[in-house]
């Protein structure tokens, strides 16, 4: 096995966000992303991924400065090509950074980035973090010519969208088998052309042994569903520990 784990953590954030948004330096504040990162270090991460918004709906930007201090893990940052984004890469300079498409419609990632299309508002943003020493990403659907784009652009790596390939479930076998045809076909390519290809987005621990199909894959990036498992391989233990708190209580007593 050397697949290579990028556990994305924004949605750690996104469970404080939930409650102390409009209190972010409380000592409450809970649960802590820092305290994420130990853990999924312990649990065997390769490197995490945080993707600061611009809406800020997770991540907050002092949460990226925070991470990198706390840990000797690679960061990989997600962002979206804007000036605020690249301000914020080269202030942290993290190890990679993975260019995503980003509408604050979107509930998630939607789509990967359309390299061909934005080549030329995309290659300035490359070369810029490129010569800070970033390597870089760029988180594309598994289409050829986004491939070819990337690697023409000098991109260090591809992260090939498995959201439609996650998503085809339910219905028509062959979708699923197409879509992982399109995956397979987009990494030969981009491994033929010098390219490090990754892979993320839905991956589950139910669909993950399926993208072993997928050649030349060296990292997977994944997020919700280990957050979503975390809760239910940990709520039964939480529910316990603050019952065994309650037995501390006599109606009788006093409290000190
Ligand atoms: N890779 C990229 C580029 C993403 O935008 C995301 C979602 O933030 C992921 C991987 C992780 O996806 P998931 O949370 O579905 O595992």
């Amino acid at each position: 096995m050397n697949l290579l784990l990028g556990v994305n953590i924004d949605h750690i954030a996104t469970l404080r966000q939930a409650r102390y948004a409009l209190l972010p330096d409380s000592p409450n504040a809970e649960p802590s992303v820092i305290d994420a990162v130990a853990d999924a270090e312990l649990g065997g991460a390769d490197s995490i991924t945080i993707h600061v918004r611009g809406d800020r709906r997770h991540m907050q930007e002092a949460d990226a400065y925070r991470i990198k201090e706390a840990t000797e893990l690679p960061i990989n940052l997600e962002m979206g090509n804007s000036e605020e984004m690249i301000d914020i890469a080269l202030k942290l300079k993290p190890k990679f950074i993975c260019l995503v498409p980003e509408t604050r419609e979107e509930v998630t990632t939607e789509g990967g980035l359309d390299v061909v299309g934005l080549y030329a508002d995309l290659e300035p943003t490359v070369k810029r973090l490129q010569a800070a020493g970033m390597e870089i990403s760029m988180f594309i659907d598994p289409d050829i010519e986004q491939v070819e784009a990337s690697a023409r652009m000098g991109a260090e790596m591809v992260e090939l969208h498995t959201g439609c390939f996650a998503n085809a479930v339910g219905g028509e076998a062959s979708k699923r088998v197409e879509e992982l045809d399109r995956l397979k076909a987009a990494a030969e390519r981009g491994h033929e052309i010098g390219l490090q290809v990754n892979a993320g987005h839905g991956i589950n621990y139910e669909n993950i042994h399926e993208l072993y199909a997928v050649p030349y894959l060296k990292e997977l990036n994944i997020g919700h569903t280990i957050v979503a498992r975390s809760v239910r391989v940990g709520f039964t233990q939480a529910v316990s520990e603050i019952r065994e708190l309650m037995e501390g209580y006599d109606p009788e007593g006093v409290v000190v």
